[in-house]
């Protein structure tokens, strides 16, 4: 059973006999039912009666139901309402936009509305490339998705979409301090996308493209970049492969191996995967196999979708043909961006000493984490409740404050090899360990160094924009 987490918080509203006992014995009903009690408010009391919001944290929604049974059935007790914490932080959306000049009397108008806009949009009629000068444009970034593949939930549409993109909004101004806005578009036609994208990019200094599921994403991601004079980036195919670059190099000096002499497994080839291997390449790394479902792949074999034949092209020299758990054998480290549970801690003893695993499939991994780390030397999940958590997070905020710093055009290997540099020099040679190879996604100072080495390549010579 998993831990009681504040994804599933919930707060009842239960009134209680005014007896000395009375919120000892809430608390304990609400510990075995198998809790975590966070808070324990009192809203009224009198002599006889008292009023409380009881918050805990429960396993998923079936258990909050339990624990409200089971408090229902206490003597005395009354539970009320029942509130979904998440539901509540969700209630009218997670981010607004706010005015950045004051608005309090005729002259405010005339200067920020007409008549005072209208000089301006006329000098950017005359000489559009001053609109990072003069428009949100420098500072703005739109978050696209189809609604195609959210999270783990898949093809869920593109209003569905929205708390998730909201929330990566919300994360891009936390953490770089960029407006991002959520575009979520209701076609999965990638001639649609692309031209909707196109049309609207005037307002924006990057596209976050986000959840929209692979091969589709490879198509609309390379059409855009080619037509766009500002980047475009996949955060599932990139921001992955960035921080799993970065973690990979902390990760391979705990064990004392190299880049380009270990040989790498890596199960799927969807976004992340697929990424995940042309970053790696390009870093030199020095034998790679991939294995999908149906098990490696090698150029011996013809795929229909461009980036899986990319794939059987360009790795597994030795034409290795055979199931995933079969490749595994003797490798220093296995990659997995898949599904879950396809390996067991006995696939794992097979590999090399001091093996890395990277399992990060979510929410539940390629391999369980903790039999894992019976057999390999370092072990990372998707997961915030096991050490080493990869996650996108420590990569898109800063990436982009980079890119639109320099005012990019495009981001490109270098740039992306640069950030997960970075965030591998987060952690000090005196941090580092086994369960400390990236830094905490609470660490504020990936963002800027993320940012100053993206900025860096994109601008060699230059400052950033005041
Ligand atoms: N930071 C992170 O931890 C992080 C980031 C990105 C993706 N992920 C996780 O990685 C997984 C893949 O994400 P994606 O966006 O690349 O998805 P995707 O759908 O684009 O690709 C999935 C790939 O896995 C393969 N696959 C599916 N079932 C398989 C099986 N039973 N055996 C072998 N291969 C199988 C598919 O053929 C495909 O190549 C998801 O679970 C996702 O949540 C984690």
């Amino acid at each position: 059973m998993s831990a009681p987490s504040p994804g599933y918080a919930i707060t009842m509203r239960v009134e209680a006999p005014a007896q000395a006992n009375s919120t000892a014995t809430i608390t304990s009903v609400i510990s075995q039912a198998g809790a975590n009690l966070t808070a324990l408010d009192v809203v009224e009391s009198s002599g006889q009666r008292m009023v409380v919001d009881v918050t805990c944290n429960a396993t998923g929604t079936a258990h909050a139901d339990e624990i409200t049974a089971a408090l229902q059935e206490v003597p005395g007790v009354t539970v009320g309402k029942v509130s979904d914490r998440t539901f509540l932080m969700h209630l009218g959306g997670k981010i607004e936009v706010r005015s950045k000049v004051p608005l309090k009397h005729r002259d405010d108008l005339s200067r920020a509305y007409t008549p005072g806009v209208a000089r301006v949009s006329t000098a950017l009629a005359e000489k559009p490339e001053d609109a990072r000068r003069l428009t949100i444009k420098r500072n703005t970034v739109a978050v696209v998705t189809d609604g195609s593949a959210v999270l783990g939930l898949g093809n869920i549409g593109a209003t569905a979409a929205l708390p998730v993109m909201e929330g990566k909004a919300a994360l891009f101004k936390r953490f770089a301090g960029v407006d991002a806005w959520p575009v979520c578009l209701d076609t999965q036609d990638v001639d649609e996308i692309v031209s909707i994208v196109k049309a609207i990019a005037p307002v924006y200094g990057g596209i976050n493209l986000e959840d929209i599921s692979a091969p589709r994403c490879f198509e609309v991601e390379r059409r855009l970049q080619a037509e766009l004079d500002i980047p475009v980036f996949h955060d599932d195919q990139h921001g992955t492969a960035i921080v799993v670059l970065g973690a990979l190099e902390n990760a391979l000096r705990v064990v004392g191996k190299r880049l380009d002499q270990v040989r790498i497994v890596i199960s799927g080839v969807g976004a992340a995967g697929n990424a995940i291997i042309q970053l790696l390449l390009a870093q030199g790394a020095g034998s790679i196999i991939a294995a999908d479902r149906h098990g490696t792949i090698h150029r011996d074999q013809n795929h229909a979708d461009p980036a899986r034949q990319w794939v059987a092209d360009n790795t597994n020299a030795e034409l290795l043909d055979g199931t995933l758990a079969q490749a595994l054998a003797g490798a220093d480290v296995f990659i997995g961006a898949s599904a879950p549970d396809l390996l067991t801690g006995d696939d794992i003893a097979t590999m090399a000493d001091q093996a890395i695993v990277f399992a990060l499939a979510n929410p539940v991994p390629e391999v369980d984490a903790v039999e894992a780390s019976k057999h390999a030397a370092v072990v990372a999940t998707g997961r915030s409740d096991f050490a080493n958590q990869i996650n996108n997070v420590l990569a898109f905020p800063g990436i982009f404050r980079g890119l639109l710093d320099a005012q990019a055009s495009n981001v490109t290997n270098d740039m992306m090899i640069a950030a997960a540099q970075a965030i591998a020099q987060c952690v000090a040679e005196d941090e580092l360990n086994p369960n400390y190879i990236v830094p905490s996604v609470f660490d504020e100072s990936v963002a800027p160094a993320v940012a100053a080495a993206v900025r860096k390549v994109a601008n060699p010579n230059g400052e950033p924009e005041a």
